[in-house]
């Protein structure tokens, strides 16, 4: 057998329709516009209506990336959605994705890193495409923090919003690939920290869904040098540098923490990619929700050299290099 790659095929996005300004949220918390956009760049986020569950999100968001790719549902034989919000305990919400797309081949998983969700399991389903376990695969990042937010916590509750994200790869021979395609992946995980970003319940322990509790300081503490270490290793891998780079496009946790991690590499500031502004953190979704603004809108263009970075809970943290 031919040794295979990964290339990118399609990608798409979904974003409930409410929207929730800074001001709507100096109606619930004491806060302001001042305050939230000046700590972290949002300005709003959207939210999930009663009744749309992250399977409704990722489902959109799929059949979106399809349609990008040209592609059926009958073309797909792997999903991956990662997720800290599935719509049940069990079974996989990817399986309810699969349901709803009309896809009864292949098969299906969610995978959970929270916000490095997407680079986890982008990695994952790079790693079944290569072994020749399934041709093609969605891979999705899909959330509903809205449910998990406690309303009453101010430090929290601004910083996050619904939405999901997919895109579509495929496994050609690299021979047909040619720069196009995955190039390399760096996943990282370090359990010691799960107590600084945490939800306070499970199945498990508390028999309910729990609250999001951190502690953003040392979170910010920790994430710049985290992001730096996987990206410098992406570097070393690929053999190329942040001057090679056309576009970076971080996990969208907090404007500050984008601003001083691409400062830090090199990366010039033309080339990142910012919609933190728009959609606040969608934790695994962030990531393909930028990826679409940013080809939807231009940006990207195919055999563009493409970094995606991402720290999350855990703490978990990644980064993907490819060309687009
Ligand atoms: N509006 C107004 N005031 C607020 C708000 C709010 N929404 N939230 C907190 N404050 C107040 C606090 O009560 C505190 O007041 P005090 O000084 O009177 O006690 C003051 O603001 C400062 O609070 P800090 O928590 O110290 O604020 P900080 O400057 O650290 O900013 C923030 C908080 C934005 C969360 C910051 O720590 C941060 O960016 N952390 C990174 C965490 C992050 O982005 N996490 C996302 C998930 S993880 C990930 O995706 C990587």
């Amino acid at each position: 057998m031919s040794q295979l790659k990964s290339i990118v095929r399609g990608v798409g996005s979904y974003l409930p329709a409410e929207v929730l300004t800074n001001g709507d949220m100096a109606k619930i918390v004491e806060t302001s516009d001042d305050w939230i956009v000046g700590r972290t760049g949002i300005k709003q986020r959207h939210r999930a209506a009663a009744g749309e569950f992250t399977s409704h999100l990722a489902t959109h968001a799929a059949s979106a990336a399809l349609d990008d790719a040209g592609l059926l549902p009958a073309d797909i034989d792997l999903i991956v959605l990662a997720t800290a919000t599935p719509d049940l305990t069990f079974p996989a919400t990817a399986v309810q994705v699969q349901a709803n797309l009309g896809i009864s081949h292949g098969y299906a998983f969610d995978l959970q890193a929270v916000c490095s969700g997407f680079v986890y399991a982008l990695t994952v389903a790079d790693a079944q495409l290569k072994a020749g376990l399934a041709r093609r695969a969605l891979v999705i990042g899909a959330e509903t923090f809205s449910r998990i937010l406690d309303w009453t916590d101010r430090s929290t509750c601004v910083l996050f919003g619904d939405g999901a994200g997919a895109v579509v790869i495929e496994a050609v021979p690299v021979v047909e690939a040619g720069t196009r395609g995955i190039i390399t992946s760096h996943l990282r995980a370090d359990g010691r920290h799960k107590a600084k970003l945490y939800v306070d319940g499970g199945v498990s322990t508390t028999q309910t869904a729990g609250h999001l509790r951190m502690e953003g300081r040392d979170v910010y503490k920790h994430a710049v040098a985290m992001i730096t270490d996987v990206i410098e290793a992406s570097f070393a891998a690929a053999d190329v540098g942040a001057a090679d780079l056309d576009w970076f496009v971080p996990h969208q946790a907090n404007l500050r923490i984008i601003d001083a991690s691409a400062k830090k590499l090199g990366i010039a500031h033309d080339k990142v990619v910012v919609t933190v502004d728009r959609h606040g953190n969608t934790s695994a979704a962030s990531i393909p929700l930028a990826l679409d603004v940013a080809v939807k809108d231009g940006r990207i263009k195919r055999g563009d050299l493409v970094l995606l970075e991402a720290m999350g809970g855990g703490f978990t943290w990644g980064a993907v290099l490819l060309r687009w």
